[in-house]
């Protein structure tokens, strides 16, 4: 086993910052140095406003930044330093060619694995941290044979990440488990207990699980899918609630007092959102169908599918409820984030919600305690989600700077992310200042405890997984919506 003096970590984003954040705090003894080829991320990182919110790590940085924790664009440096090197760079979904909206697109893991090789020396355990298709790390060490020079070794290991955005720092300080994948040779061994002792500096060992590196990027894609597939699950069963009467909530606590389904991911939302689940869904499904398993491919592609119809659902209800049209009128969708306690915006569903508005003609007010302006204006205007340009988005669009002014003059309120502060709100105070019939749709089941009141304010509340209040929910707009909803990333498979 090798003693670890220097960890470098290439990919400064939402998992190698926060991930390399807490091995700083628990390994004292370790420097860990974080880069980037985005010199403005590293700057970031390096001020006090970093690129990334994450509940606690702005504690954590702070407390080893210039200690043991580095965060620098010098890329060379940090690799010939490092004894163990971690890959956390994206690996986006291809958009063009083989496998195009589906498989993951390698070209910054592969160059990341071409530049090590080049600048390298001595012994490395270079770690696959990013979410990869199975048998990535075998292409890695491929790469590494080839280029390998005389006073140059390395051995793979597959370690994913398992943290979830929001809880980033709790995640990693109380991981259900860590698992490492590799050790099929003696020397794989030996990286394994290498990588295994700078989490047993906090992880009791017997949550360390070691199996096969192939066994490992499966889980990982795995275990996202099956999480991904629960909420579908839940949301199917909420589109059910909402045409026969029952309470989706009442649903999920009948059933998930059941031990063996337990009572977490039961929430029945707008559809989830996020760079993983998605992705990772998506990845399975190309891995399925390139190794000739298309049942089981079109199996895991109903999950998306599912994802799609809520979004499409939710929108479809405003504007059903919303007197079958929202043409010029002024909706308040709070919550741009795809998660409450995260900035991050990727795949989140409000994207694709506000996009079925926007195609209505709806005036958008949009406000998020954690996104920027830039931030929401890009997304919506980015060709994928509208089929509108930067234009038309800027005449349907507007930020507010907080949600008393999102919601002055609105028709109706959206709540697509569950943040905490949207259950607090002066909502008698938010009443007066909308136009009446004022309407509520809560896609988050956040105000649940607040209904009676809210409706004896006068309000029309409208939730996620249960019966309209008052106007019975119509089929009309949906199938109106469904016929004209544009092939969202649809995948015939
Ligand atoms: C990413 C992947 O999306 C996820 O699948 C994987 O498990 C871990 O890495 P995340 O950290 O959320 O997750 O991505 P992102 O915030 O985009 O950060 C990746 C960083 O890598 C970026 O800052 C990017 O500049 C950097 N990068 C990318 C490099 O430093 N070098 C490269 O060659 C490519
Ligand atoms: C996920 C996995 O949880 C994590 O293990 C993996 O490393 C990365 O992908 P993340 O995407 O950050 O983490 O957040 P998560 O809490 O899983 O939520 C994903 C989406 O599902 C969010 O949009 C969330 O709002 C939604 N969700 C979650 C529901 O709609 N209902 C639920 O019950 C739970």
């Amino acid at each position: 086993m090798v003693h670890v003096k220097c960890i470098c970590c290439i990919g400064a984003g939402y998992v190698g910052g926060p991930t390399c954040s807490v091995i700083a705090q628990m390994c004292p003894e370790i420097a860990v140095t974080v880069v980037d080829v985005n010199e403005e991320r590293i700057r970031a990182w390096n001020s006090d406003q970093l690129p990334i919110f994450e509940p606690g790590l702005q504690e954590v940085v702070e407390a080893c930044q210039g200690v043991n924790l580095f965060f620098s664009s010098d890329i060379d440096k940090a690799v010939r330093e490092a004894d163990i090197i971690f890959i956390s760079v994206n690996t986006p979904t291809k958009t063009f060619g083989l496998g195009k909206r589906r498989a993951a697109d390698l070209k910054y893991i592969e160059a990341c694995a071409q530049h090590i090789a080049e600048v390298a020396t001595g012994y490395k355990v270079v770690v696959e941290k990013s979410t990869v298709p199975v048998r990535a790390a075998e292409s890695i060490q491929r790469i590494f044979n080839a280029n390998t020079k005389s006073n140059l070794s390395f051995q793979v290991l597959s370690n994913p990440e398992f943290l979830a955005e929001g809880t980033a720092i709790v995640d990693l300080k109380n991981p259900d488990r860590v698992l490492i994948g590799g050790g099929e040779t003696v020397e794989g061994q030996r990286a394994v207990m290498t990588l295994s002792s700078i989490y047993e500096h906090w992880v009791p060992k017997s949550c360390i699980i070691t199996t096969s590196t192939w066994s490992s990027e499966l889980s990982k894609l795995a275990a996202n899918a099956f999480l991904a597939q629960r909420i579908s699950s839940i949301n199917s069963i909420s589109a059910l609630c909402e045409v026969t009467g029952a309470d989706v909530e009442e649903v999920a606590h009948a059933i998930g007092t059941d031990q063996r389904i337990g009572n977490r991911f039961l929430k029945a939302s707008v559809g989830f959102g996020g760079s993983c689940f998605q992705k990772n869904v998506l990845n399975l499904v190309y891995l399925c169908e390139t190794l000739n398993l298309p049942e089981v491919a079109q199996y895991w592609q109903q999950v998306i599918e599912i994802n799609e119809y809520q979004h499409r659902m939710f929108a479809s209800r405003i504007i059903s409820c919303l007197f079958n049209t929202v043409t010029d009128k002024k909706i308040a969708l709070l919550g741009f984030a795809f998660k409450k306690d995260t900035g991050d915006t990727r795949e989140s569903s409000s994207i694709h919600i506000s996009k079925y508005l926007m195609d209505e003609g709806a005036q958008l007010h949009i406000y998020d305690p954690k996104v920027k302006k830039e931030q929401i204006m890009q997304d919506l205007s980015h060709s994928s989600t509208s089929m509108d340009g930067p234009e038309r988005v800027l005449s349907l669009v507007s930020i507010a700077s907080d949600p008393y002014e999102a919601c002055d003059n609105a028709h109706a309120i959206a709540i697509c992310t569950e943040w905490d502060i949207f259950k607090e709100l002066d909502y008698e105070k938010i009443y007066k200042a909308m136009l009446k019939p004022a309407f509520i749709f809560d896609g988050r089941r956040i105000l649940d405890s607040l209904h009676d009141w809210l409706q004896q304010l006068g309000f029309q509340v409208e939730t996620i997984g249960k019966i309209s209040q008052r106007i019975p929910f119509t089929a009309s707009a949906i199938s109106k919506l469904d016929l004209q909803a544009p092939p969202l990333k649809k995948i015939k498979i």
